[in-house]
């Protein structure tokens, strides 16, 4: 299973925030937007992973996250030239993702919960067609809907539809067989002139080839693309790490608890950061029985 980060767009609802920096590069609470779903991909198990960012960004990402090796990770990375939708995201992956099943996650969508891990598992371990989840929202007008049976047979996906017929919003998480190339290939633009990942959705459905998953309350969705939802997200990591003493979305702690790097490996990452609470929470994991697993 490959992962790929979209961390490209424009960024307009966080003008003038983003008119010269990457949304994704903007801090939530005290690690940069892009840690969150990198967390996520890596708390799956996937380290063979591609970011797609603009131009402009290349350098900035690379600074920060290298090709990934410190992490015990691959990382890639593909420039899209103009913002033309999710859906660019297969046909710039292209050979990135080859006979390989991929998941795609959008850079400004935050996830955290417990129960997360198990989802994911499912979604992973279906081999053929497309997995899309599913998260009850007051406003389904702002997002894909879905619509689905008792069973939770998939019935309709509507992007942004004027009259929801659910209030099932289609988080910025997905995962795919390698068909989803070709599908992505015919996909024509939108009125709004993007390739919409809901087409490629539309066409696994009419395949008989969607599954999803709903996530349920335990699960904490956020979509930071907009100044509230930054400032929510900071708000939420900033109470969940003081309360708990766990950290969200800590990239070198999650690459020790899977085994890719080993405690020397933590220890230099920890030093890197010592002068601050960050790099103090790296280095506490070393001492037994500090922190809660
Ligand atoms: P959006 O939030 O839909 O678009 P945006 O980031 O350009 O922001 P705005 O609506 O405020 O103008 O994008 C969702 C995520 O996908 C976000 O992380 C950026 C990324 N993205 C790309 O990388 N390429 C694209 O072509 C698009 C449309 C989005």
């Amino acid at each position: 299973m490959k992962g790929i980060i979209l961390a490209g767009g424009k960024g307009t609802r966080l003008y003038p925030i983003t008119v010269s920096v990457s949304k994704q590069l903007l801090p939530i609470y005290d690690k940069p937007m892009i840690y969150y779903p990198l967390s996520v991909l890596m708390n799956a198990g996937i380290r063979e992973i591609l970011i797609i960012t603009t131009r402009n960004s290349l350098k900035m990402y690379k600074t920060l996250l290298g090709d990934g090796k410190e992490l015990g990770l691959s990382i890639e990375y593909i420039i899209q030239e103009q913002p033309r939708g999710l859906a660019d995201a297969f046909i710039l992956g292209e050979q990135f993702i080859g006979m390989d099943n991929v998941c795609l996650i959008l850079g400004d969508n935050f996830f955290y919960g417990n129960d997360l891990t198990g989802i994911l598992e499912n979604a992973i371990s279906r081999k053929n067609g497309a997995t899309i989840f599913g998260y009850l929202v007051q406003n389904p007008k702002d997002f894909g809907v879905v619509e689905f049976d008792k069973n939770n047979k998939v019935i309709s996906i509507v992007e942004k539809p004027k009259k929801p017929k659910s209030r099932y919003a289609v988080p910025g998480l997905y995962f795919y067989d390698s068909s989803v190339i070709e599908i992505a290939k015919k996909v024509e633009p939108s009125a709004r002139g993007e390739l919409e990942i809901t087409a490629i959705n539309n066409e696994y459905l009419k395949r008989g080839k969607l599954s999803i998953e709903l996530m349920n309350r335990e699960i904490v969705w956020l979509d930071t693309g907009t100044p509230s939802g930054l400032l929510k997200a900071s708000s939420f990591v900033k109470t969940v790490q003081e309360r708990q003493k766990t950290y969200i979305a800590c990239l070198e702690e999650i690459a020790w608890r899977k085994k890719y790097i080993n405690d020397k490996q933590l220890l230099e990452h920890g030093k890197k950061f010592e002068k601050n609470n960050y790099g103090k929470y790296i280095l506490s994991l070393l001492e037994k029985g500090s922190v809660a697993v």
